[in-house]
């Protein structure tokens, strides 16, 4: 059986190591010529944990191969999984030109009796309108497959998925397809062709109004002196709501979140269909981003000549992705600002200088970020930035502000550390000069 994966961002490097991890021969086809040689050398172009070890095993197995030559990558093909990525366009939508392109292409290629799955995020009735590429003559046929793993426990959440989601108009191309996950034993649900396309961005705008939702409730315990912990812990118990994606924090980022809670609102203008509860959901989650900044601002006045630490860049831990970080947003009102700013991350910094240069400065270790700061942020919840003890920022700052967005610290040891402490949600703690000087 020889399947072949379309496109080596995070959806598709992982299904492909993971196929081929599972017995399958596997060929993974990119047009980036520098990533396939990299792939091609053993080693991994994104940071995912246990990735690059599964890829080298498994191309020493002979069963994982990476090639950017269309011909190559699909005319042997049995199954062809499209991972090609669906970004976001000025107005919102999805740009569907990469999917496009590699349909027009396998066409060109592909044997016959192929199976096309698409992983790739698409509008509602993008199938339908991609099997118009093949000639009907072909035996080509198009099954939607959407993807759910997360980054940073994607192999995990590829072999231990919740649920395969088989869409198809052709029974027969969904049966072939639910053979190659029989090996992974986990649930499969079989629908049509555009409710396949639906559950993705359903279950992606349902898990984003999750996150507003608690924050709106979070920024309200604030003010009426609840406890968003207390409160989350409260709700989570009630098996209707469930405990999971109840966490309050800086918002959230990543490349599915904001790109497809986005297109679905999109979508819905273009059908006529006014999708209010998802615009609140993305507008709630862009003043969050801004939340500690401000809060930062109504503290000390201004910026000016002061000192900003950012603890945390990626969107999450264990990925180095940034894409639409809140780090990137509070960075942003901190340059504003006119603030000097020291970043730590454990694994984002490549990618962080590739776009601030040396507007920022890259420290190697939470202690040198802070040295200085008259302001710390906690952006994301690394083990390495939550185990960092909160008496350091009192020994190393100037004046230890510390604003945690993504609740990693107690508010009572940090006020027993002497620290003034803001946090999502919870009551904020003045340490004595600061109260005295704002009041
Ligand atoms: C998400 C979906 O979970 C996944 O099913 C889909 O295929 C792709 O998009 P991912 O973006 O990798 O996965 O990460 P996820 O763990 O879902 O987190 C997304 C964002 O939400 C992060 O910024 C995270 O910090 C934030 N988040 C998550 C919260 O703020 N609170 C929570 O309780 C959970």
């Amino acid at each position: 059986m020889n399947i072949t994966v379309a496109g080596t961002g995070y959806v598709g490097l992982v299904t492909g190591v993971c196929f081929a991890e599972a017995g399958y021969t596997v060929t993974c086809f990119d047009t980036d010529t520098e990533k396939i040689n990299t792939l091609s050398a053993g080693i991994s172009t994104i940071y995912e944990p246990g990735l690059e070890e599964m890829l080298v095993q498994n191309m020493d197995a002979k069963r994982l191969r990476f090639t950017v030559s269309p011909a190559e990558a699909y005319s042997g093909a049995d199954f062809i999984f499209i991972a090609v990525g669906t970004p976001e366009r000025e107005d919102g939508s999805a740009n569907l030109d990469f999917v496009e392109s590699v349909a027009r292409e396998i066409a060109e290629h592909a044997r016959g009796k192929t199976v096309v799955a698409v992983k790739s995020t698409v509008p509602v009735g993008t199938n339908r309108k991609l099997a118009g590429f093949f000639n009907p003559r072909s035996g080509i046929s198009i099954v939607s497959n959407p993807e759910f793993l997360r980054e940073g426990s994607g192999i995990a959440d590829t072999f231990q998925a919740e649920r395969i989601v088989i869409g198809t108009d052709d029974k027969a191309a969904g049966d072939k397809l639910a053979g190659i996950y029989r090996r992974f034993g986990v649930p499969i649900l079989r629908t049509g062709l555009k409710s396949a396309e639906m559950i993705k961005y359903a279950s992606n705008a349902f898990l984003a109004a999750k996150i507003s939702l608690v924050n709106e409730i979070a920024n309200f315990c604030e003010v009426t002196g609840a406890d968003i912990e207390e409160v989350a812990l409260g709700m989570g118990m009630d098996s209707r709501i469930g405990s999971q994606f109840l966490r309050a924090g800086i918002g959230y980022g990543g490349s599915c979140f904001p790109k497809d809670t986005k297109a679905l609102v999109k979508l819905g203008e273009e059908w006529g269909c006014d999708f209010s509860i998802l615009k609140s959901v993305i507008e709630v989650n862009s003043r969050q981003k801004q939340k500690l900044v401000n809060a930062a601002i109504g503290i000390a006045g201004s910026f000016k000549g002061k000192r900003a630490a950012v603890l945390g860049l990626s969107f999450k831990p264990f990925t180095d992705d940034i894409r639409e970080a809140p780090a990137l947003e509070v960075i942003r009102q901190l340059l504003d600002e006119g603030a000097d700013i020291s970043v730590y991350d454990p694994a984002a910094m490549g990618k962080m200088r590739e776009i601030y240069g040396d507007q920022l400065y890259y420290a190697e270790t939470p202690e040198e970020a802070v040295k200085g700061a008259d302001f710390a942020f906690v952006l994301t919840e690394w083990p390495e930035i939550t185990a960092f003890p909160l008496e350091k920022y009192r020994l190393f700052m100037r004046q230890p502000v510390l604003l945690d967005g993504r609740n990693c610290y107690s508010a009572e040891a940090a006020e027993k550390a002497g620290l003034t402490y803001v946090s999502i949600g919870r009551k904020a703690v003045l340490a004595e000069a600061v109260a005295a000087a704002t009041k």
